[in-house]
Order: structure tokens, then sequence, then C-alpha cells
């Protein structure tokens, strides 16, 4: 499935607030859920709204390209319904990041270092757990998706919003969620 189909900054379903999942195992959300994983096989990550869809479901992932580059652990794709984030103490560090929905850009954004969430998976159990680091970086990127913030609203110095092409090397190994 082709990358095209997903949403670009300026549609209006990328600054909605996304409803919760009434019904996670209707034909609907299944189907829903099997194009995300579909098109989120070579990214970090994937919102629902980024294809159309105004509810809350993100998937997200340490892509093997991503844990090489930063010689961090594959962590594999996990998708989380209604999901809860919550930030575990204060600290925040700053790195780059990259969207579907934002092309060529990529922006130095600051994140909670530490995270706890929870939600629901496709067979609609519970699940919880806790992450750091860029595990972290990307449940915040995909769930300010579901909120209708982008990650350029979270940039504190525009002159660190950049053409990919111009870290193309040290950057190379990083994916758009
Ligand atoms: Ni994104």
């Amino acid at each position: 499935m082709s990358q095209s189909l997903i949403l670009k900054m300026g549609h209006p379903i990328l600054r909605q607030k996304a409803k919760p999942i009434q019904d996670i195992l209707a034909p609907e959300t299944q189907s829903i859920l099997e194009k995300m994983r579909e098109i989120s096989q070579s990214a970090a990550g994937l919102a629902a709204p980024q294809i159309g869809e105004s509810v809350r479901i993100i998937i997200f992932q340490v892509h093997p390209v991503t844990a090489q580059n930063k010689g961090i652990d594959v962590v594999p794709p996990q998708i989380l319904i209604n999901p809860v984030i919550k930030p575990l103490g204060r600290e925040q560090y700053d790195d780059w990041e990259a969207c579907l929905s934002l092309g060529d850009l990529m922006g130095l954004v600051p994140r909670y270092q530490h995270l706890a969430y929870e939600g629901y998976d496709e067979k609609g159990d519970f699940i919880s757990g806790e992450t750091s680091g860029h595990h972290a970086r990307t449940i915040q990127h995909e769930y300010d998706h579901l909120d209708g913030i982008l990650y350029i609203d979270r940039i504190k110095d525009l002159k660190n919003l950049i053409y990919r092409d111009q870290y193309e090397n040290w950057l190379a190994g990083t994916l758009a969620t």
C-alpha cells in the first residue's frame, strides 16, 4: 500500500481531536488496523488520523534500521488503541523527528525521557508498560497526532526545522512517523 494515502499537513483531520474506539473487534476497526500495519512497516510509527481515520489508534516500533543507527534495541511494532500516556519524571531531551505527514522536513523536538503507557491491543486485551528514550519519543509523537498536535508545534526554535537531505549522512537511519 502506498504512502500516498497519508494525509499531509494542512488537512483538517490532522488537527482534530480523534475519537475513542468503541468496538475493537468491529470489522471497520480491524480494517483500519490492517491498513495501519501495512503502511507503518517502514516507519517508526503511525496514527490513525494520518490515514484519514479520526480515531484513537497508534502503532509504533523501534525499527531495525533505527536500532542499528542509534545503537539501541529493536522493539517490534505494537498497536495501542485508546492509549493513555503519562510521563515518569520531568526529564526531557531533544532529538530529531520526522513525520509521514510532513514530507522531507525534520525538527528538533523535546520529549519526556521516561513514559508509562496503557491501552488495548488489536484483540481488545489491556496492555501497559513503561519505556524510555527513542521508543518513548515515538509514542509521544504518535499520541500527539490523536490530539491534533504535530511535532512542529513543539519545536522550541524554528531554526531547528530543516530538510532531511541537509543532515542526510548522520540522519540516514531516521524514519518518519
Ligand atoms: Ni507523525
